[in-house]
């Protein structure tokens, strides 16, 4: 009984490492402004690649006056000879959000991501805000989406206006022959 499970494992393993290995899901581009330097400065945003697979995105920021009040519109574009809007347009009451984890989307968003920062309280939000070395994980996803690049525009909103955008664009590609 016990050996008839070796070779499923196996497959089940197998098949695992194949899905993984044939999706490519990296960051292309990253694109930050702060549009009140004295609420919200970046010090830094940048991508580095350190593989074919694998981007680092890194970010560091400073929150100058405690935010309590954040509205976070996310707007996802996919590229057809330019970006044009894709499937999502909506915004999340930030600090809602932190203490209850009610929009399905964000959940995506912030499942892949709450490993690599600091951003992961509730508010207010104040001080230095950190993202370091975060890379895009494909078996993180509920569901894998059709293949292309995406930008997922990032606009924050302090007490209604707008401070600061984080906008980044992503391949999300299934690769099995590793043609490209
Ligand atoms: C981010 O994307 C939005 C929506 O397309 C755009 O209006 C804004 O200018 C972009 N911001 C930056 C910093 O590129
Ligand atoms: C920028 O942020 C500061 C600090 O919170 C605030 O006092 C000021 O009114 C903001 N400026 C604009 C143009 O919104
Ligand atoms: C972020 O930038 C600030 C200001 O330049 C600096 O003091 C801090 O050490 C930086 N943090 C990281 C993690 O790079
Ligand atoms: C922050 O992240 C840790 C580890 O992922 C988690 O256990 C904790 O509940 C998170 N805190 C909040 C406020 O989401």
């Amino acid at each position: 009984m016990r050996n008839n499970l070796i070779p499923l494992f196996g497959a089940v393993f197998a098949v695992n490492f194949m899905f993984n290995d044939a999706v490519v899901f990296r960051f292309t581009n990253f694109e930050c402004k702060s549009y009140n330097e004295s609420w919200f400065v970046f010090h830094y945003y940048r991508l580095k690649a350190v593989s074919r697979d694998r981007v680092l995105l890194n970010v560091n920021g400073t929150i100058l006056h405690p935010a309590n009040d954040i509205q976070l519109r996310g707007k996802m574009f996919k590229k057809a000879s330019g970006f044009k809007p894709w499937v999502l347009d909506s915004t999340v009451d930030g600090c809602r959000y932190m203490r209850k984890r009610y929009d399905p989307f964000l959940n995506i968003v912030f499942n892949i991501f709450k490993d690599f920062s600091n951003i992961n309280h509730t508010c207010p939000f104040f001080g230095p805000q950190v993202v370091k070395d975060f890379y895009l994980r494909s078996e993180r996803l509920a569901l894998p989406f059709p293949s292309g690049e995406y930008m997922l525009a990032l606009l924050w909103y302090f007490d209604k206006k707008r401070i600061f955008d984080t906008n980044v664009s992503f391949l999300y590609q299934e690769d099995l022959l590793r043609m490209t």
